[in-house]
């Protein structure tokens, strides 16, 4: 089978195609005959490597995780033997492959009639979408300002909370046409945060202030959010694009806002029934069309170093795809 891995650290051209064979499932876990894998932002930070910030950091060989979608091919020792044949979605290691294998107990069921850009979303960046909206005690009416809005989880995020009964829902993103579409998927304002005046746009569409931030890209931008949070507003941080980790002052908190992290790994070995219960309830949400993932590129594996110069030229919009 054909394989993509990186030796060394660097830009999109280490990352090298390769014949291997087919990894064997262990106890608890089972193979995948892949479909589509979901190419997520983080692994272009990995692959980049040490100068990435302490977040961002993994050993070589480098072997970049994916939202893979696929056919159960075996199961490995002590899995259901009826999982064989089914249609499923992990987030696996060495995802970049023909075959991967993944944790039999964090599969997402996949409803044949969804497309892969919808399945690739069930088992990680929707369950984040959701998850960090409800860790943001999201309340029906509240005016929500969700970050990087035209990406992966974003896209995704505006739909939810449009979903869960936001009432104003203000979308950021750099990049005329990446506002065009954070409106396409429901916000009612897109601001490109790229513009030094971006804070001062979101008063003028808040003059109450935000009750809900949602922030993965940190530094400044995470900074300015905290000011313009109201009364008991709460920022959830669930990343740092930008490598940037702040100090939260403590001063800002003071006038009744809250900031709560999230990480799925986590969420899923702190509370696993609930984090499953989610999964499920994504899929039912897709499967009813309440959610929809946009594809903006869906490309062969051979071609993973193309969806990661995509990624780092912050050009995408919604999801990349790679299809063995
Ligand atoms: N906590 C968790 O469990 C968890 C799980 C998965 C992902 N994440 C985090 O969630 C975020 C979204 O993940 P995703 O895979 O869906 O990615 P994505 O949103 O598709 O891509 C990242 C986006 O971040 C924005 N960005 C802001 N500053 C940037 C910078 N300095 N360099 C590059 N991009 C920058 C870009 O949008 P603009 O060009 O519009 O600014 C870019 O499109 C990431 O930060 C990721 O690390 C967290």
């Amino acid at each position: 089978m054909r394989r993509v891995r990186y030796y060394e650290y660097g830009g999109p051209e280490v990352l090298t195609v390769e014949d291997a064979d087919q990894p064997v499932p262990q106890a608890g876990q089972v193979l995948l005959r892949v479909e589509a894998i979901g190419v997520n932002f983080a692994d272009t930070r990995f692959r980049r490597g040490p100068g990435s910030g302490s977040i961002f950091q993994r050993p070589l060989p480098g072997r970049p995780t994916g939202d893979v979608v696929g056919t159960v091919a075996r199961v490995g020792p002590g899995v259901d033997p009826r999982l064989a044949g089914r249609r499923v979605a992990a987030l696996a290691e060495d995802a970049y492959a023909d075959y991967v294998v993944a944790e039999a107990s964090w599969l997402a069921a996949v409803p044949d009639h969804l497309d892969s850009g919808d399945a690739s979303m069930l088992a990680m960046s929707a369950p984040v979408a959701l998850r960090i909206l409800r860790a943001a005690q999201l309340n029906p009416g509240d005016t929500v300002l969700i970050h990087a809005a035209a990406g992966g989880i974003g896209h995704l995020a505006v739909q939810l909370a449009r979903f869960l009964g936001a009432g104003t829902v203000i979308g950021t993103a750099r990049s005329a046409h990446k506002l065009d579409f954070v409106h396409s998927v429901g916000a009612d304002v897109a601001i490109d945060y790229a513009q030094p005046d971006w804070p001062d746009q979101v008063r003028a569409a808040a003059p109450g202030g935000v009750d809900v931030v949602l922030d993965a890209v940190g530094g400044p931008v995470l900074q300015s959010s905290l000011d313009l949070l109201a009364p008991f507003g709460r920022a959830v941080v669930y990343g740092a694009a930008t490598g940037e980790l702040e100090q939260i002052p403590v001063a800002k908190l003071f006038a009744l806002r809250s900031v709560v992290g999230f990480n799925l790994t986590a969420w899923r070995r702190t509370a696993p029934d609930l984090a499953r219960q989610e999964m499920d309830e994504i899929t039912g949400l897709f499967a009813a069309g309440h959610l929809s993932t946009t594809v903006h590129a869906d490309l062969p594996l051979t071609r993973a170093a193309t969806a990661h110069e995509l990624i780092e030229a912050r050009s995408h919009t919604g999801r990349i795809l790679l299809s063995p």
